[in-house]
């Protein structure tokens, strides 16, 4: 590639942002989220798990538009929700509770920092819970699960399975967010569950009989 074409590449909106840490967010909310800011030990740390990164805000919100849901009875839960972007960014939605679980304590640390500073929005519970995604026992709410490439493989195998298990002990409503959605395949043999909408950054899928998302391409 070219110098120029190289610099013009660089210039884009995207890779800025991913050189800065999509720092717009945070100092519009006074926050914390960015992945240039996280430890040495802790970038280390996250090799051997999925590395942090939060997701963009305009995707984030693209998404909660094609969700044709009443917010206030989900709970949304963020697997391996890092400093918290994805939870504040739900927190502008009714959700009755929205829940993140991170592996790595600063992270999950910063993020505790950042509700505190931002407050709990619109929703009626917001919290990050410092722990193994892989282990997590489901809420027993209908649910939106936002995965955003949070696990290795053989972790987010466990993690359906386990969902797979928490939905048929207690049948409800469930919509999965999968963005940037490597291991699509694991979530073939989810019972019920069916993929109705998505783009090249991310797959929605739900087990809802009246679930349907008509804006979306379906692949
Ligand atoms: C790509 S980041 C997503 C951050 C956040 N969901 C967001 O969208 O702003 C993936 C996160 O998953 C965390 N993670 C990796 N393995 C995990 C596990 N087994 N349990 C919980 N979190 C995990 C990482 O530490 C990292 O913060």
């Amino acid at each position: 590639m070219g110098i120029a074409s190289a610099f013009v590449r660089e210039s884009m909106p995207d890779r800025r942002e991913q050189r800065y840490g999509d720092a717009d967010f945070d100092w519009e909310c006074r926050v914390d989220t960015c992945s240039a800011t996280v430890s040495w030990r802790t970038r280390l740390l996250g090799l051997f798990h999925s590395p942090y990164q939060p997701v963009e805000p305009r995707l984030f919100h693209e998404i909660m538009n094609e969700l044709k849901i009443d917010f206030t009875g989900f709970t949304f839960v963020d697997v391996g929700s890092g400093k918290g972007r994805a939870l504040l960014l739900a927190s502008a939605y009714p959700f009755q509770h929205v829940l993140g679980i991170e592996l790595l304590p600063e992270l999950h640390h910063i993020a505790e920092q950042n509700i505190a500073h931002a407050g709990t929005g619109l929703c009626g519970k917001l919290e990050s819970v410092c722990g193994d995604a892989a282990e997590l026992i489901f809420p027993r709410d209908p649910l939106v699960v936002f995965l955003f490439h949070p696990l290795p493989r053989a972790g987010l195998a466990q993690l359906v399975d386990n969902l797979q298990r928490s939905l048929l002990a207690h049948p409800r409503p469930l919509y999965v967010i999968y963005a940037n959605p490597l291991f699509e395949t694991l979530l073939a043999s989810f019972r019920r569950l069916r993929k109705i909408g998505g783009t090249h950054q991310y797959s929605l899928f739900t087990n809802d009989q009246g679930g349907a998302s008509p804006t979306s391409s379906v692949s």
